[in-house]
Order: structure tokens, then C-alpha cells, then sequence
């Protein structure tokens, strides 16, 4: 039987998320997967991104010697290469918000680049084990950025797992290669979200799901956003977060109505997102102009 201060957990949590509508493309299986314009000042961007990050003997050494899945995140991106926000468009935002709600907003931003080339196919991230993020509704943007996009590593989501309402202790690491029991993941079809490049996707973090960290030739590179409809979060470390724009990545955002304008400063140059300025894993965030 469940406890008061159970029942009043689970009381709140459903008050908490039940303002978003989860209508539109992403209501089916909780993910979804949308194509977006790829032009040559795009492509060029990239491939001088991918070089920089490649051949950045500091982010060699940080990653020498380390497993794969080991992340750095640098959440400087749209104040480095601001013309990647182009991938971004109206028909994203507008699947987020059939989702999350009208009043739903960009809470993070950020580069990860993700060591793949260890040849041992061992892999230190939790995220590789089913698991959901304990956060309520919330959704992430992926846009994979090397050649293959995704294929090789490919997101696994069980369908349409993310109306459930999880219970937070379903999700801890029990040291046996699992998060979530085997009886719960059967109860699901695994569906692989494959995004090559020139595709994003954008899934509820409130599914259950786990990423791949299989050996490759290059380290992955994703492009990542985080949407979420309220500014504190009581679930945990998730809502708006610190990033940093250029002007012109601030305006393409600001004529979407992404940004929480209370949280900008501005010092002309850079735009500052102050949110959130340390998550449990903030070990892992760095600014990319230290690297390359
Ligand atoms: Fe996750």
C-alpha cells in the first residue's frame, strides 16, 4: 500500500504535468523524427566544426584514456557557431508545443561531443541503460552532426512509454547492467530512432529510453536542445540552464518566442541565458573557445 507521502508525491506530479497537452506528432510513441534544411553554409560550418573538434589536442588529451560515452558538453555553441541554429525551424517548434503547451521553452543548449573510439565497446554512461529521466515531461532535440548522423549509434525508445507515470526509484543504476527491470522493458516494442544527417528528432524524456555507445571510427557530435513548459522543475535538475548566444542566434531564437527573456543579460556581443549554473554533471560542461 501506498504511503501518504507517496500518495501526495504522485497527487503532485500529475498536477504538475497535466497541463501539457501531449497532442501533435510527438503524442504516438512519445518521439518523432523531422528532416531540416541543410545548405552549403551549413555543411561548411560542420565540416570546419568537426575538423576543429577532431584535431583540438585539448579535447584529445581530456579524452585519452577515457571510455566511451564519456561527454563533454560545450554549452558556448550558438555564441561560437551561431548559423547552426538554422536547423531549428517553425514546424519543430510547433510539434514541441502541440506537446509541452504554448507556454513551453528552450531551457539548454549545447555541443556534445562523445568519445567512440575506444575499441573496447565498453561504455561508462548510465544513459546507455533503459531508463527514463525522472523530470516529468520534458523534451530533447537531438541533431546529429557527423556524416552518418546517428546510424551507428541510434537512440532506442520503447514506444509509447512516456504517459507513464515512472516511479523515481525504478531508475537507479542496481549495478547489473539494468535501470529498469527486464520485466518492465518487455511489456514494450523497442523502436530504433535512426536520424542520418540532415534529420533531427525529438523525444519525452518522460519515455523510457537509452542511448548507444558503440566503438567507431570518430567521436559522436550532437547538436542538443531542452524544452521544458515550467521554469522549476521540483523533480530535478532540469529547467533552465546557462548558455551563451551571439545576437544573431538571440533573434533567430527570440522570432520562434524560445527564449525566457527575464533570464538574458547582454553585453552587446554575447547574450547570456543564466539559468541553472551547475547540474549534478556539470563536470562534463565546458566552454568550447577553451578547446579549439
Ligand atoms: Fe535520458
Amino acid at each position: 500500500m501506498k504511503s501518504i507521502n507517496q500518495l501526495f508525491k504522485d497527487a503532485y506530479w500529475k498536477l504538475f504535468n497535466s497541463f501539457c497537452p501531449l497532442k501533435g506528432p510527438l503524442s504516438l510513441f512519445g518521439y518523432s523524427s523531422f528532416p531540416y534544411t541543410v545548405d552549403d553554409q551549413f555543411l561548411e560550418i560542420r565540416d570546419n566544426l568537426l575538423d576543429s573538434l577532431f584535431h583540438s589536442d585539448k579535447l584529445n588529451t581530456f579524452l585519452y584514456g577515457k571510455p566511451n560515452g564519456t561527454p563533454v558538453h560545450f554549452y558556448d555553441i550558438l555564441s561560437t557557431h551561431p548559423a547552426l541554429i538554422s536547423c531549428l525551424s517553425i514546424s519543430h517548434v510547433s510539434a514541441i508545443r502541440q506537446y509541452l503547451g504554448a507556454k513551453s521553452y528552450l531551457d539548454a543548449v549545447y555541443l556534445s561531443v562523445i568519445k567512440a573510439t575506444d575499441h573496447s565497446n565498453a561504455f561508462s554512461n548510465s544513459s546507455g541503460l533503459y531508463h527514463h529521466d525522472s523530470v516529468g515531461h520534458r523534451l530533447k532535440l537531438f541533431v546529429p552532426l557527423n556524416s552518418f548522423g546517428n546510424t551507428l549509434f541510434p537512440t532506442k525508445y520503447l514506444a509509447s512509454s512516456h504517459k507513464i507515470k515512472w516511479q523515481t526509484y525504478l531508475n537507479q543504476n542496481n549495478g547489473y547492467g539494468q535501470r529498469i527491470p527486464p520485466s518492465i522493458v518487455s511489456n514494450y516494442d523497442e523502436h530504433i530512432i535512426n536520424a542520418p544527417f540532415g534529420s533531427l528528432f525529438i523525444f519525452d524524456t518522460n519515455g523510457i529510453h537509452r542511448g548507444n555507445y558503440n566503438h567507431s571510427t570518430e567521436n559522436r557530435v550532437i547538436l542538443q536542445f531542452e524544452f521544458s513548459k515550467h521554469s522549476i522543475n521540483p523533480f530535478g535538475e532540469v529547467g533552465p540552464s546557462t548558455f551563451y548566444l551571439s545576437p544573431f542566434s538571440f533573434d533567430y531564437l527570440s522570432k520562434l518566442s524560445l527564449l525566457r527573456l527575464n533570464l538574458i543579460s547582454s553585453d552587446g556581443q554575447i547574450c547570456k541565458h543564466v539559468g541553472l549554473p551547475h547540474r549534478s554533471y556539470s563536470s562534463s560542461f565546458a566552454l568550447l573557445s577553451d578547446f579549439i
